[in-house]
């Protein structure tokens, strides 16, 4: 065999589908892009940002922090600040909402990259929602992690197919394998579902249950990225954060890049020990800390109740957005599409029928290129778990980042390829 001088994990890494799906929809002009996960360019808060910056950078007492290497676990007010806004989310709730379990990373992406280094070997098992946030399953693929999928419903996962789940893991003997149950749980990407507290409750009881089976803590991994772009009048839910037993078994990761900016790029997680302290020696290692400015932007719109002005904007831009995109749905998509609409974050969920794939080598995603709309295609959200066949015949479609005008046309365009292969 020919010598390979690439590590076995450079070997198996997959050139990741978000890669691909950025750079196609930011180097072809005429494409209108449904499918990348970018929030809206004219909501970014340019203004705001300016004048923090501004702000940051008057003076050299208060501008050389901002430009100088911080922490490893982040800017000390920006984690108690951080604390304190996740607190008053979970309606005041501080079971385990202390500053000091707070951890700053570059975008939550980073953090969740960190926690599956710091739990996992190669081999061992992580539960997914099926169908999961896709660059996550390109984590997973990378590292020769398995992912397990659980069946989803619309108010979170089905828990007697988690608990089938598990079952069949303990009585083959995996069950030590398993280190947690990933769940994206507000306005789910890809699917738009939230979850219920109630199923989060009975989740992590769940996974409490197999954990003498497995001879080691089961954790409870939740995403919530998407959590405050709600734009219904719905509740918010509690985050698992606030359940018995959280401390321990709960790791929460969230971020300011969807309410805020992306191109701020920062993210933070609250995580129970050993986590916590494995995670911040990794990131001692990966960088040693998120970039003190961004850090300072962040925490200064907090601070001065920008951020909040700014969220309930983007909130109302998201809400209108969402509402554009679904009355083209109802005109241009054949009425045997399934949509599935969400009260929040950026996404709607379309199920063609059976047999009609979406995949990227179908002939309605190579026709949709043509016809220049792109879309996220289902299956890429699935994980490759042998215990099902992947469904082929889902798309994701954002209405984050297309203007008004472009989420009619693109609506409107894979309408009229729908209708090619649909009646
Ligand atoms: C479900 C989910 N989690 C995490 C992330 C990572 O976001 P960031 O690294 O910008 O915080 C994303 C980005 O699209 C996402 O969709």
């Amino acid at each position: 065999m020919k010598p390979n001088v690439l590590s076995k994990m450079g070997q198996r890494t997959a050139l990741p589908p978000i890669s691909w799906l950025m750079q196609t929809a930011l180097t072809r002009h005429k494409l209108i892009s449904l499918a990348a996960g970018f929030t809206d360019n004219a909501a970014l808060p340019v203004e705001i940002s300016r004048k923090l910056l501004n702000e940051i950078l008057r003076s050299p007492k208060t501008g050389q922090p901002a430009l100088q290497y911080g922490i490893t676990a982040g800017e000390n007010n920006l984690r108690t600040l951080t604390a304190k806004h996740l607190q008053k989310l979970d309606g005041g709730h501080d079971r385990a909402h202390s500053p000091g379990r707070v951890l700053i990373t570059g975008g939550s992406q980073q953090l969740l990259y960190m926690t599956l280094e710091a739990l996992c070997d190669e081999g061992d098992i992580i539960l997914v929602e099926d169908p999961t946030y896709f660059v996550f399953l390109s984590i997973l693929q990378s590292r020769g992690i398995k992912a397990r999928g659980v069946k989803l419903e619309r108010d979170g996962i089905d828990l007697a197919h988690l608990e089938n789940v598990l079952e069949r893991l303990k009585n083959s003997g995996e069950l030590r394998r398993v280190k947690a149950l990933y769940l994206v749980t507000y306005f789910q990407n890809p699917t738009g579902v939230t979850t219920a507290l109630a199923k989060k409750s009975a989740a992590l009881k769940l996974l409490k249950k197999f954990e003498r089976a497995a001879s080691h803590p089961i954790y409870l991994l939740e995403d919530a990225a998407y959590r405050e772009l709600r734009f219904d009048h719905g509740k918010d839910v509690p985050t698992a954060l606030t359940l018995p037993g959280a401390a321990e078994r709960v790791i929460y990761t969230g971020t300011y890049s969807k309410p805020y900016a992306p191109g701020a790029r920062v993210g933070f997680g609250i995580l129970p020990e050993p986590i916590f302290t494995t995670v911040q020696r990794i990131k001692g290692n990966h960088d040693f800390g998120t970039a003190n400015l961004l850090q300072q932007l962040l925490a200064c719109a907090l601070e001065t109740g920008l951020y909040d002005k700014h969220v309930a904007k983007v909130r109302k831009n998201y809400a209108h957005k969402a509402r554009v995109m679904k009355l083209a749905l109802a005109k241009h998509f054949p009425p045997s599409v399934e949509i599935w609409e969400s009260g929040g974050g950026l996404y709607f969920w379309a199920r063609l029928p059976k047999g009609i794939s979406t995949g990227a080598n179908s002939k309605v995603f190579q026709s949709a290129l043509k016809n220049d709309v792109l879309y996220v295609s289902g299956e890429l959200c699935y994980a490759d778990d042998p215990s099902r066949a992947k469904p082929d015949n889902e798309m994701r479609i954002s209405f984050g980042s297309a203007s008004e005008e472009n989420i009619r046309k693109g609506i409107a365009r894979l309408g009229k390829v729908l209708r090619k292969f649909l009646i």
